[in-house]
């Protein structure tokens, strides 16, 4: 008993006591930070679970399976240059820079004419494509990797964080997920060449949406002498809402008449009479 209480020994205890303390105080304010002001301060859902596996997965079976002509692609540098585009980065400060060396690695270019746009119509527009053996942005590597996935980082960690992502709307435009679909998107549209389509949803007011994806990014984006054919496709059942001579139509042709893109305009068409020509 005596023992404990050298002057040696106390100290030790001493010592011992505060390290424990000071543990505790730091990790409990840890989690504190971590639960408030850390992980869960976006308004968007998180990154989707097992990101890098997924990714992995779809690029081995696309490079292997769904487009095994393709130039061969080395999978585990795509998941690296996508895990290092975000990794460690303020969400919310997201650059097209940021996915250069990704995108180098598999640009969304295809094949002269065998793009697919689409707005509003992804289910169509993508069974419209594979019948025809066209092809949309989620049929390019890179966009079949990212369909349906949500992705963001943290700055000073190493993992992606799966409590919550930046919202375009609430939080901030240039977050990973939007530049993303914008620059792949841009670099899409830029190489397009001779005829190319771009199915609209004829069963909405406006068919042609300026702010969508296909009127921010890509149709200003379009060469000069590529020709692009809209055809505006309905829900089979029922009457169009929105035609070739529609105000939203006449948008699109003067945003293309700028650029000198050739435009030719599709309308009253079911989604069945639609496939059935495809
Ligand atoms: C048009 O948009 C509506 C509402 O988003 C959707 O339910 C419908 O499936 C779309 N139609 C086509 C042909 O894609
Ligand atoms: C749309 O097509 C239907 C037949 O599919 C036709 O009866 C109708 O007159 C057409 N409407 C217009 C405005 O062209």
């Amino acid at each position: 008993m005596a023992d404990c209480c050298t002057p040696r020994k106390k100290l030790c205890w001493c010592v011992l006591l505060f390290f424990l303390v000071a543990g505790i105080t730091g990790g409990a304010i840890g989690i504190y930070k971590w639960h408030y002001s850390g992980l869960n301060r976006w308004h968007g859902a998180g990154s989707t679970a097992d990101f890098q596996k997924i990714i992995q997965e779809r690029c081995d079976t696309y490079t292997q399976t769904i487009r095994p002509g393709s130039r061969s692609r080395n999978c585990q540098a795509i998941r690296q240059a996508f895990m290092s585009a975000f990794i460690s980065k303020d969400p919310c400060k997201a650059t097209k820079e940021d996915y250069n060396s990704l995108i180098n690695l598999a640009p969304p270019t295809v094949p002269c004419g065998q793009q697919v746009f689409w707005s509003k119509t992804k289910e169509l527009a993508h069974e419209y494509a594979k019948r025809r053996r066209l092809m949309t942005l989620e049929d390019t590597l890179l966009g079949y990797l990212a369909d349906g996935l949500r992705w963001c980082g943290e700055p000073g960690s190493s993992d992606l964080n799966i409590w919550s992502c930046p919202d375009w709307r609430k939080d901030c435009r240039t977050n990973y997920l939007s530049v993303f679909w914008e620059v792949l998107s841009e670099r899409f549209a830029e190489s397009a060449c001779n005829t190319v389509r771009v199915v609209l949803n004829g069963s909405l007011e406006n068919a042609f949406d300026s702010m969508s994806t296909f009127g921010r990014v890509e149709a200003p984006n379009l060469r000069p002498q590529v020709e692009l054919e809209a055809w505006l496709v309905h829900d089979t059942g029922k009457p169009p809402s929105d035609s070739c001579s529609g105000s939203s139509i006449r948008k699109l042709k003067s945003i293309l008449d700028g650029r000198n893109v050739k435009f030719r305009c599709m309308d009253n068409l079911s989604r069945d009479q639609f496939l059935q020509r495809s």
